[in-house]
């Protein structure tokens, strides 16, 4: 199954489905039309009765919440976030030449960019009310991965300061149409500025807690771990949980190969506070490959 997308997306795998574009579809257009939007899934797809679905609200909070989407779409006010969700595992392809990492795929442009609708997280935990020891937002979709070992739903968690900002969505749309099965329907979060990975798809509940998530993908994995360390054998907590998005930035157009050339084609970008991205992926190699913000590098040929 293919999921609606174009037909020249790269797949990485089919069960579960997980597909990026090239990069003359990314560069097409500022707002990636959901056709062409990478899909990254860590199980399948759950098959959801949208009439039975409800969103439980619980942990430190005043008062538990059970909403159905009517509920939700009539009870909070609606905002639109214009949002790029992005994998930490994006750019992995420049990591395999600096060394192997067996297991994960090799994404090129694990990213887009998307008009996303929705009630704000915020709204949300207020209408449930914080208790005074909230620190973290956790969150659980609907689909079991067989990755953790028993199998579990998918999770992750983001501390409270940044699910109370205002950008942080419970989406039910993207790109003025109903939000498509594949990338989370009935509602998922969006976490803008965060890994992708933070973005539960398929959500099913929130709950508000003292700790972070412990969740396989938010303790075991998804983590920044040193070059010599196993990712097999670690112990839940270790390593650096990865959150913000790093400064990054690449080249989509020309794509390698032959062009007026031969010509190196080399990119970096600064932000606002002047910190710019490293020079090489060597440095920043790490045993899940995660986070390559390296120069981008395109090398084209004469014709
Ligand atoms: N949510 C659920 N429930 N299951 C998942 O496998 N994958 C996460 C996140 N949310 C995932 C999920 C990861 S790793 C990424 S990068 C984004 O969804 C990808 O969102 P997309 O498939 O809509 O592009």
């Amino acid at each position: 199954m293919s999921w609606g997308k174009r037909a020249d997306m790269t797949v990485h795998g089919d069960e579960p489905f997980n597909a990026e574009p090239s990069r003359a579809a990314l560069a097409d257009s500022a707002v990636t039309p959901a056709e062409a939007f990478y899909v990254r899934n860590h199980g399948a797809v759950p098959e959801i009765d949208p009439a039975s679905w409800r969103l439980r609200v619980d942990g430190l909070v005043e008062h538990e919440l059970e909403l159905m989407l009517d509920e939700l779409k009539e009870g909070f006010a609606e905002h639109e976030v214009t949002a790029t969700l992005q994998c930490a595992g994006n750019r992995r392809v420049g990591f395999l030449e600096v060394r192997d990492i067996p297991g994960e795929a090799a994404w090129a442009g694990a990213t887009g960019n998307a008009v996303w609708r929705g009630a704000r997280l915020t709204d949300v935990l207020e209408a449930a009310g914080l208790r005074e020891d909230a620190e973290h937002v956790a969150f659980l979709g609907a689909d079991i991965s067989d990755e953790p070992d028993p199998p579990e739903a998918f999770g992750a968690s983001i501390p409270l300061d940044k699910a109370t900002a205002e950008e942080v969505l419970l989406a039910w749309d993207m790109n003025g149409g109903p939000l498509p099965t594949v990338h989370g329907a009935p509602l998922r979060l969006v976490v803008p500025g965060y890994i992708g990975a933070r973005s539960v798809k398929w959500l099913e509940r929130v709950t508000v807690r003292a700790e972070p998530s412990e969740s396989f993908f938010q303790a075991s994995t998804y983590r920044l771990l040193t070059p010599e360390t196993d990712p097999d054998s670690i112990s839940p907590g270790e390593g650096v949980a990865l959150g913000a998005v790093a400064l990054n930035s690449d080249i989509l157009v020309p794509d390698e190969g032959v062009g007026t050339g031969p010509l190196d084609i080399l990119g970096r970008a600064w932000d606002s506070a002047a910190a710019t991205q490293p020079e090489d992926p060597a440095h920043l190699w790490n045993p899940k490959g995660y986070v390559n913000n390296a120069w981008a590098k395109v090398s084209v040929t004469g014709s």
